[in-house]
């Protein structure tokens, strides 16, 4: 017998707004990412600057509205002039985060006019591993200073004429990892934030920051390092980066499926760490957070920096994803969506090849993995105010993460037409859940207008390059509105979207 799943919802109770940069994606050069991913020269897609067209569809398709750039572990040795001027005088350097070669064919520019072109935001990281203030000031004044000065000249020089504009700048990445090229502690990291956010905004006063926290919630410094490196740099930034990364461990899927709880939690553990360290200065800015890498990555496959063989645009972390994988995606935006308040960006890591939504073969096939699916669709529909509901109904007991609700929900209200977007996960395993949400201070009645599923009778089945569609969502008329109270059967493991109109749309 299924269990029923129960909130009220009532649009005077908000979280917050949806900011649509919290569907925001990652292109690092790491693996096959950059090159045979987004850029491809000899793809018969390739538009004249070599960046492949089905990808950029697919991009499209996918609806994310900002991309972080250039990484990840790779900008903490990255030269950004090697990638700026004539591709042909370029050097080849060897990339220490991922042991690669990299070519440096794709840059600042390329990079830049591409996301433009797409419409998407950019959010470039600065080097604060092996370099510091002065590339940092450098860059922005490359990328944002209209022209005079030598570095912006340089630019125009380059052939790009009007500055790029960039607003959102990460100093650095993950640098309390002791993996990191250039690692740092919290206090000297925090000094260098501070110091390189203070020179980057003399050069463009209109820029926000991210400062990076914790590598993930497991380090031995979390929580501590948010707040030394706040401490230090509080006045000069924005937002505070978390990251995480999911996977099935031990064959325990029931936690697996509970991810959103941890993600939760650890939103919850810096919020609060950063609005101690408010108290204690008095500050009247509140940081906000930047989730600017997660995902599901199967990191235990992954054999280590160390043990990579150097070459050129290698397949690192090519994970295939599942219909578990995409159901447990589709809950992490749920949480995501849930902590609107304080997460203002977000960044599923990465776009294409690299643990990412979009796969492709050089010179070949581009196809949607598993995972793209929720994620498209969330980012299409789920806008505006996050409705702030509280659950009752039957929990899983998980081995990692404790009692969990076992259906996981969000609620998002177009206050402009009044459309409601349900987002459902079940995470039972073998049982099929009911929701019943009674729909309170919603004058006019509502109807479904559509009920898209992803779930499978084979929970482990992938997308491949054989058989792109293998895994889709799918029309169901499992859920219907009767006075007022809406009721929805959610199958086994199952991610679940149902948009509700007004009754007369
Ligand atoms: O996204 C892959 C890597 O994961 C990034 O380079 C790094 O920041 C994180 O550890």
């Amino acid at each position: 017998m299924p269990h029923t799943a129960r909130f009220t919802v009532d649009p005077d109770f908000r979280i917050g707004e949806v900011d649509p940069r919290l569907y925001g994606t990652f292109v690092e050069h790491m693996g096959r990412c950059v090159y045979t991913g987004i850029h491809d020269p000899d793809h018969p897609t390739a538009d004249a600057a070599g960046f492949r067209g089905d990808v950029a569809e697919l991009v499209r398709e996918l609806g994310t509205p900002l991309v972080r750039y250039p990484g990840g572990n790779f900008v903490s040795g990255y030269h950004w002039e090697d990638g700026v001027g004539p591709v042909a005088d370029r050097p080849r350097r060897l990339d220490l985060a991922w042991r690669s070669i990299e070519t440096n064919e794709v840059g600042t520019n390329e990079f830049l006019t591409w996301a433009r072109g797409l419409g998407l935001e950019p959010m470039m990281a600065v080097n604060l591993g092996t370099r510091g203030i002065d590339a940092a000031r450098a860059l922005v004044e490359y990328c944002n200073h209209p022209g005079g000065t030598a570095w912006s000249d340089l630019r125009i020089k380059h052939g790009v004429s009007e500055p790029h504009g960039v607003k959102l700048w990460c100093l650095g990445n993950e640098m309390d990892g002791p993996w990191q090229t250039g690692h740092k502690t919290a206090v000297e990291y925090g000094r260098l934030a501070a110091e390189a956010g203070k020179a980057m905004h003399q050069v463009d006063p209109g820029i926000e920051l991210v400062a990076c926290g914790s590598s993930n919630s497991g380090m031995p410094t979390f929580g501590t390092w948010e707040r030394e490196v706040l401490e230090q740099a509080y006045d000069e930034v924005d937002y505070l980066s978390l990251h995480a990364y999911y996977e099935e461990l031990d064959g325990d899927r029931a936690s697996f499926l509970a991810s959103g709880a941890h993600m939760d939690a650890y939103i919850r553990d810096v919020v609060a760490t950063a609005d101690h360290v408010r108290s204690v200065k008095r500050a009247r800015k509140r940081i906000r957070l930047s989730f600017d890498e997660w995902n599901v990555w199967y990191a235990q496959r992954f054999p280590g920096e160390r043990n990579l063989k150097t070459a050129q645009a290698p397949r690192l972390i090519e994970d295939t994803y599942s219909v578990t994988d995409a159901v447990v995606v589709g809950s992490l935006l749920i949480t995501l969506l849930r902590n609107a308040d304080r997460v203002a960006i977000a960044c599923l890591a990465q776009l294409v090849n690299v643990i990412a939504p979009i796969r492709t073969e050089p010179g070949g096939a581009g196809w949607r993995q598993t995972i793209f699916h929720p994620f498209a669709l969330t980012a299409r529909h789920a806008r505006g105010q996050v409705l702030r509901t509280q659950p009752a109904g039957p929990l899983l007991d998980t081995p990692r993460h404790g009692e969990v609700p076992a259906v996981d929900h969000v609620v998002t209200h177009d206050e402009e037409t009044g459309a409601l977007t349900v987002l459902a996960v079940n995470r039972d395993q073998e049982q099929a859940q009911l929701l019943e949400a009674t729909l309170r201070g919603l004058p006019g009645g509502y109807r479904v207008a559509e009920h898209l599923v992803l779930a499978d009778d084979d929970q482990d089945a992938v997308n491949t390059q054989a058989e792109p569609d293998r895994v889709l969502p799918r029309t169901t008329d499992a859920s219907a509105v009767a006075d007022n109270v809406l009721t929805v059967r959610l199958p086994p493991v199952s991610w679940n979207l149902i948009r509700l109109v007004r009754a007369s749309a």
